[in-house]
């Protein structure tokens, strides 16, 4: 978990005493852990000990305006690797399971597509309740991950299920949770978002692509164990957080950086990468010309970074090329598959009708030496999910 960015989100139990040595063994592990505390949680511990032993800012409902200005909660939420509810009271799993939205925990909860783990802490009675089990199938339908509880004596005096599971559980389970998945020990690289090809100071050729599908795609091949290295040109969407960040404009800096990185077990070019760069770019801001004269600008074409790859001696197992198409999508994929001389063609169509570039949807065909498979119109993160598996897969 070194490095790892940690939302903990305290609620109110009799186990939130637990909390602050929950935050040392994760910090000790060079876990990052911001907290948020909820009312009810703050009647347990104190926002003071608990900012003090995270060595960060504890976000309450109290949540002010300079906070909202700072890191607003859909960023708080999403900026995080992992959610971890400790303790997770039936109240909050009840809000969880029905998606409501009525305090600042349950707003970040609602508005995340962060993993979430959560360590329940209640009365025997209260966990054995029909409704309270109906809450559980639901959230672990929802894909949350339920550390314990176990069994045992409680606060109240009584004994059951409900105790909420040990510090070093909790802690264990968190290892587990980023040291797990089928990409574990592979390297993979992502290009991702435009280039920007200067002409002078001020001018560059760029292109419509917001980097989203790109950024989706690093996170989840990061979320199934992999050590992903993200080369972006400048992109709308902010990078993923537990990746190597490599910045670069140019084609050039972009191909210079990704031939570094190498060797790679999997290499993935989703940027959208200018085709051409003007042959000088200028020092000085070029001049309007009054008598009405225009510039003329020579284009070079740049290097092919896929096309490069794909021949290099270092080449990755699996190289895996985009191909955003405006006509032919299929025809125009598959003989670009052959000339680019990669595995996969990640196809789609950029008409602007379609609002791809920069949206938040995609529909695409995904090119292979046995042909095309196209997938139904969903969002960008889902595309990635299902790529990131397919890799996985083919690795195997
Ligand atoms: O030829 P076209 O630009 O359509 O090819 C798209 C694919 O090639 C994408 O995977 C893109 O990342 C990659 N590419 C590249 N270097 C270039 C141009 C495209 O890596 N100069």
């Amino acid at each position: 978990m070194d490095g790892k960015n940690i939302l903990l989100i305290i609620s109110g139990g009799i186990a939130a005493v637990k909390v602050p040595d929950l935050i040392r063994k994760l910090s000790q592990n060079g876990a990052h852990v911001t907290p948020v505390l909820t009312e009810s949680g703050a009647q347990f511990v104190t926002q003071l000990s608990i900012a003090a032993l995270a060595r960060s800012k504890v976000y309450t409902d109290l949540f002010s305006l300079t906070d909202e200005i700072e890191m607003g909660h859909i960023e708080l939420s999403r900026s995080a690797d992992l959610i971890l509810v400790v303790p997770a009271t039936a109240h909050l799993m009840a809000k969880m399971a029905h998606g409501m939205a009525d305090d600042l925990a349950s707003t970040l909860l609602l508005a995340t597509d962060t993993p979430v783990m959560v360590a329940p802490s209640m009365n025997v009675r209260m966990w054995d309740h029909p409704a309270t089990q109906r809450n559980l199938t639901t959230m672990q339908k929802d894909g949350v991950q339920v550390i314990g509880p176990n069994e045992g004596e409680m606060a109240c005096g009584e004994f059951g299920f409900g105790r909420m599971a040990e510090v070093a559980e909790i802690v264990q389970a968190v290892e587990d949770y980023f040291q797990s998945g089928p990409l574990l020990g592979r390297h993979i690289l992502v290009t991702s978002g435009p280039t920007h090809e200067p002409i002078d100071p001020v001018r560059y050729l760029a292109n419509r692509s917001s980097g989203a599908q790109g950024t989706a795609l690093a996170q989840a091949l990061r979320d199934l164990g992999a050590r992903v290295s993200f080369v972006t040109g400048p992109a709308d969407a902010p990078a993923p957080t537990g990746v190597e960040v490599y910045r670069v404009q140019t084609a050039q800096e972009m191909l210079a950086v990704v031939q570094n990185l190498l060797p790679v077990d999997v290499a993935v070019f989703a940027a959208a990468v200018a085709d051409w760069r003007v042959d000088v770019t200028q020092e000085q801001k070029i001049k309007k010309h009054l008598s009405g004269a225009l510039p003329i600008l020579n284009f070079l074409e740049n290097p092919d970074i896929l096309l490069t790859i794909s021949q290099h001696s270092l080449r990755p197992k699996l190289v895996v090329g985009f191909a955003a198409e405006t006509e032919n999508l299929v025809v125009n994929a598959k003989e670009k598959r052959l000339r680019k001389g990669c595995d996969w063609i990640v196809a789609n169509d950029v008409t602007r009708a379609t609002g791809i570039m920069g949206g938040t949807n995609n529909t695409v065909t995904v090119i292979d030496e046995h042909g095309a498979e196209a997938w139904a119109d969903m969002p960008k993160t889902d595309v990635a999910r299902r790529l990131a598996q397919r890799i996985a897969g083919a690795l195997i």
